[in-house]
């Protein structure tokens, strides 16, 4: 699956560079919360005074009752007919009727046959839920009985005697289910088109949900071909993982009705099926083409040429890959279409690609570069699955982190293809490495690697796919790329892809091809690459690795956030890594040694009394760097003196390692403070950036004290250059910067500089946002800058900017300009536009249910805003949690967004208060309760520790002349 809005919010939005970040990180530590608290209850006992009452580990006796089918039937083919009701039947109900008949082959003697079916209303036939046949002169042997298992959801059949050892079997089924609009399995979409509701049936069958659709071996190893047939009302359009042929006119039930078949699909799995039924327009490659490229959308979005940018570079994406896996595309065709409800960013369904509106189209007048970049890289990332995961896919659910860590790293690869300019090579180390290594670095987080034995119901697989999985994948991926070199790599992924083609693999097997790459090529490493993998995948986390250069010393520990959580998952290697250690020494070549004991020394590494050294080049190793104080005082003079003889990438990390290790308190938070002092020289986006994300950590806990002023202050004097600077690049702000990475940095500058209060930077924005009040219908503000400019405006503006916005807001038919404007509506600092906007969140004609969380995180996130949040959602909680609830992922994000300021006792007590109040009221939000008791904790003892240190700090810095 492409990532989860989640992760693309944090990888895509520069925009509101400092709240959503932070949010982002929040929601990747609430997914390893629930999954720590669910390991904890599987194995707590009872209660604190109760004795550990001695669990039968209810252990399954029964086949129906384990969630593995057996290996006794292996499918061969499908032969399965759906048709979907675009309205809803005379009980209100939408559904779709249909039949299916799977050949199997028994390949071990048994009575029984298992297969998934879930929310399928079944037929019966002489009193039983299937119809079994032998074929090639077999015969079925007589059904005893059928039932349907719920937990395990399996229809079950038991037959009078054995199936025949090598015989083929089809078993018949018709059955009817809900097209209901959960977004799983067949589901459906609806949305307006010119004042009409339009309804779409469409599928999202990963991981457990084809079960939902049709009876069927529902796991990734039960590959199988195909055969779809669709039926579906005049002037739609029917497709499918095959190509679509020319429609039927039929008549069913008496109703006249299309009826469409496909060609049969390529021996697959059941989890990238697809099949989806539309009025949607599409756009295609030319017919010369050797693979058929379509674009689908809404028709409004077609002729509006949202889909050009995509159908422009998929072609050379798609030939990209080719070549980096050295075989060709293995379908005909590729469709690729943009749904309006999509749980996830995409999905790689083999041959018909599903997508977000907004991880597909592309509206150049409207949209900014960060969502452009997005389309470009869901693209890719999709795109790699062909090949990898599709073609070639994994035994079970475990392998999911090698599967998408994978498509996550090489989606940059095919990116930077298709639009080398943008630096998408390096843009991975801060879209997915910098924020997983947040998350990897608590004690409650977890290894990349599952056992196949430990995820087994649909629950433990769906929590699996969290950033651990997508983005530290990517990391350690692109480390082993990075230190095979990445020609080896796709000599070793070409081998493991012939090899295995239409089949299915574990982890392993990859090595051992990437072995066998790396030993043809001579290629020596300290160990196989196995063992040095093993190292990143079976143990969580990640270590530091400190330099002293006084003594050429290094040694590795593992990295945590909290120096005092306690680690209690244990680890077969004891927190060691084998570390592919890189440095510049004095800007001269990089080198490169490995660091394979927790202690070791190399001489290499001893500085003379002026030179400097740097570690982790281009951070193509997942670890971070500590080095003894000289070396620390030797790079913040480079970075003063000449901050471009380190590189780009290495300037960021050592901004993010000294906040990240004074976090950790390994050194002290003014060393933090420090790395930031060369920024007043620094324009490139990157280092940037992440100085953006650490310091807001600073403005959530000092933007109510004393602090606040002379950081403000700070912050002044070191972006007024970037400011200037981008004046100067854009003459006067009327041009776009040339380079991807300035787009994004410009709007660094503005909004960093408006908030600091620049001069000249808040009438700049409110000057553009007036001219687009005094003309509604044509705003001219540059897309890149939308967002920022917006906040900007209204945070200066008052009510009459307010309501404008709101107008422009409700009118909005673009999805991405409506949400840009939700967001700056918070920015206001005016209590009583706040409060009057918190009311409307609950009223959904004004703000959409799905959206409500959101924007009321947004309020939270503004200082003035916060409190009157905070009041809000405990005076209205128990609405909230009635009628908001439901979606329980979004609901727990209000507590840890409403809560991220807290730093007292005071609100420490109001939060345990709150707890106490609403017992039996959290629902989804008590593991997001808890986190944010824990956090509050967190951020009284930080605030202690570190309130003067900084304060000082920064009256000292604000007061000094440059
Ligand atoms: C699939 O079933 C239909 C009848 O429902 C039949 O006409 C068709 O030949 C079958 N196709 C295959 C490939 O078995
Ligand atoms: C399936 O059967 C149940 C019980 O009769 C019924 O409530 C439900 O509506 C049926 N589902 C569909 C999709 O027809
Ligand atoms: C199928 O039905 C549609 C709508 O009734 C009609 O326009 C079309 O000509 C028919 N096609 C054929 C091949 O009969
Ligand atoms: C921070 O560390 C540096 C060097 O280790 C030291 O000189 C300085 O006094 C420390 N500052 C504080 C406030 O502890």
């Amino acid at each position: 699956m492409g990532k989860s809005v989640y992760l693309s919010k944090g990888a895509v939005c520069a925009c509101v560079v400092l709240a959503i970040a932070a949010v982002a990180t929040i929601i990747g530590l609430a997914v390893v919360y629930d999954r720590e608290k669910s390991k904890n209850e599987q194995t707590a006992t009872p209660g604190p005074t109760s004795t550990p009452i001695p669990t039968t580990p209810s252990t399954p006796k029964e086949p129906w009752q384990k969630y593995r089918l057996p290996d006794s039937l292996v499918p061969i083919s499908y032969n399965v007919t759906l048709w979907p009701r675009l309205e809803p039947n005379k009980e209100n109900l939408y559904i779709f009727t249909g039949h299916s008949a799977v050949i199997f082959r028994c390949e071990k003697e048994t009575d029984l046959i298992l297969i998934h079916s879930n929310k399928l209303n079944l037929t019966l036939y002489d009193g039983h839920h299937a119809k079994l046949t032998g074929l090639g002169g077999a015969t079925a042997p007589p059904l005893s009985e059928t039932r349907l298992e719920i937990p395990t959801q399996y229809l079950v059949v038991r037959l009078k005697s054995p199936l025949k050892v090598g015989a083929t079997y089809e078993l018949f089924t018709e059955f009817v289910g809900e097209l209901a609009d959960d977004l799983g399995g067949f589901y459906r979409s609806e949305y307006m088109e010119d004042g009409v509701k339009k309804v779409v049936a469409t599928t999202q069958m990963q991981p457990t949900d084809a079960r939902k659709a049709f009876p069927c071996f529902d796991e990734p190893a039960m590959k199988a071909v195909f055969h779809m047939t669709l039926l579906h009302p005049h002037g739609t359009v029917a497709l499918s993982n095959g190509m679509n042929h020319a429609p039927v006119n039929v008549t069913m039930d008496g109703i006249d009705v299309q009826r469409t078949s496909f060609d049969p699909s390529e021996v697959m799995s059941t989890y990238l099926l697809a099949f989806v039924v539309c009025d949607f327009s599409f756009i295609g490659s030319k017919p010369e083409e050797d693979v058929l490229i379509r674009i689908w959308a809404r028709k409004k979005a077609i002729e509006e040429r949202q889909g050009d940018y995509a159908l422009e570079k998929t072609g050379p994406i798609l030939a990209f890959f080719e070549k980096y896996y050295n075989s060709p595309y293995p379908l005909t065709k590729s469709d690729q279409i943009a749904l309006p409800d999509f749980s996830a960013g995409a999905m790689e369904n083999w041959g018909l690609i599903t997508y977000r509106e907004t991880a597909l189209l592309y509206n150049p007048g409207v949209s900014s570069n960060g969502d452009k970049e997005w389309v470009a890289t869901v693209i890719s990332h999709e795109l790699a699955h062909m090949w990898f995961g599709n073609l070639v896919t994994t035994r079970w659910w475990n392998d999911l982190w090698l599967n998408e860590g994978f498509a996550t790293y090489v989606s940059y690869l095919g990116a930077n293809y298709a639009e080398p300019t943008w630096n998408m090579k390096d843009l991975i180390v801060l879209n997915e490495i910098t924020g997983v290594m947040g998350i990897d670095a608590l004690a409650s987080s977890h290894p990349l690697s599952s056992k196949e034995e430990d995820i087994q119901k649909p629950e433990d697989i769906s929590q699996l796919f969290d950033s651990i999985t997508y983005s530290k994948g990517a990391a350690v991926l692109r480390m082993l790329s990075e230190f095979i070199t990445e020609d080896i790599f796709s000599k070793g992924l070409q081998t493991y892809l012939e090899e295995f083609k239409y089949k299915n693999t574990v982890y392993t097997d990859l090595w051992r091809h990437l072995q066998m790459a790396v030993d043809k090529a001579g290629i020596k490493l300290p160990n196989t690459v196995e063992e040095i993998m093993n190292r990143w995948i079976l143990q969580m986390g990640f270590p530091v690795v400190t330099i002293n250069s006084k003594t050429g010393e290094i040694t590795q520990k593992h990295f945590l956030l909290d120096p005092d959580s306690v680690v209690d998952t244990p680890s077969p290697f004891n927190y060691e890594w084998f570390v592919p250690l890189t440095w510049i020494k004095n800007g001269g070549p990089e080198q490169q040694y490995w660091l394979l004991n927790e202690k070791d020394t190399n001489a290499d590494l001893v500085l003379g009394s002026s030179d400097w050294l740097v570690a982790n080049i281009n951070m193509k190793g997942f670890y971070r760097v500590n080095y003894d104080s000289e070396n620390w005082e030797h790079l913040l003079t480079k970075l003063s003196s000449s901050h471009r003889d380190i590189p780009e990438i290495n300037r960021a990390r050592l901004i993010d390692d000294a906040f990240n290790l004074a976090r950790a308190k390994m050194v002290n938070t003014t060393l933090a403070l420090r790395t930031t002092k060369f920024l007043d020289k620094e324009v490139e986006y990157m280092p940037w950036k992440t100085a953006r994300n650490n310091l807001n950590y600073f403005y959530l806990m000092f933007d109510r004290s004393d602090v606040y002023g002379p950081m403000q202050a700070y912050m002044k004097k070191q972006v007024t250059p970037l400011f200037n600077y981008f004046k100067n690049i854009t003459s006067d702000w009327k041009d776009i910067p040339e380079k991807h990475t300035d787009q994004y940095n410009q709007v660094v500058a503005i909004s960093t500089a408006c908030s600091a209060g620049v001069a000249g930077c808040k009438e700049l924005t409110t000057g553009w946002f007036r001219e687009w009040m005094s003309n509604p219908d044509n705003n001219k503000i540059s897309p890149n800058l939308k967002s920022t400019v917006y906040c900007s405006a209204i945070s200066a503006g008052g009510v009459e900017e307010w309501d404008f916005a709101w107008s422009m807001f409700k009118k909005a038919t673009i999805a991405s300009e409506a949400e840009k404007l939700m967001d700056a509506l918070s920015c206001t600092k005016q209590p009583w536009l706040l409060n009057r906007y918190l009311e409307y969140c609950l009223d959904p004609q004004k703000i959409r249910k799905q959206d409500a969380t959101s924007a009321i995180v947004s309020i939270a996130g503004n200082n003035v805003g916060q409190p009157l949040a905070w009041d809000f959602i405990r005076a209205n909680w128990r609405h909230l949690y009635n009628e908001y609830g439901g979606g329980s992922f979004n609901f727990g994000r209000l507590i840890s967004g409403v809560t991220r300021r807290f730093s007292t006792d005071f609100e420490y007590k109001q939060l345990l208060q709150f707890k106490e109040d609403n017992a039996g009221q959290l629902g989804s939000a008590s593991a997001s309760l808890e986190q944010a008791l824990e956090g509050t904790k967190a951020n009284i003892n930080w605030v202690t520790l570190n309130k003067k240190e900084v304060l000082d700090w920064f009256n000292n810095e604000a007061s000094s002349t440059r």
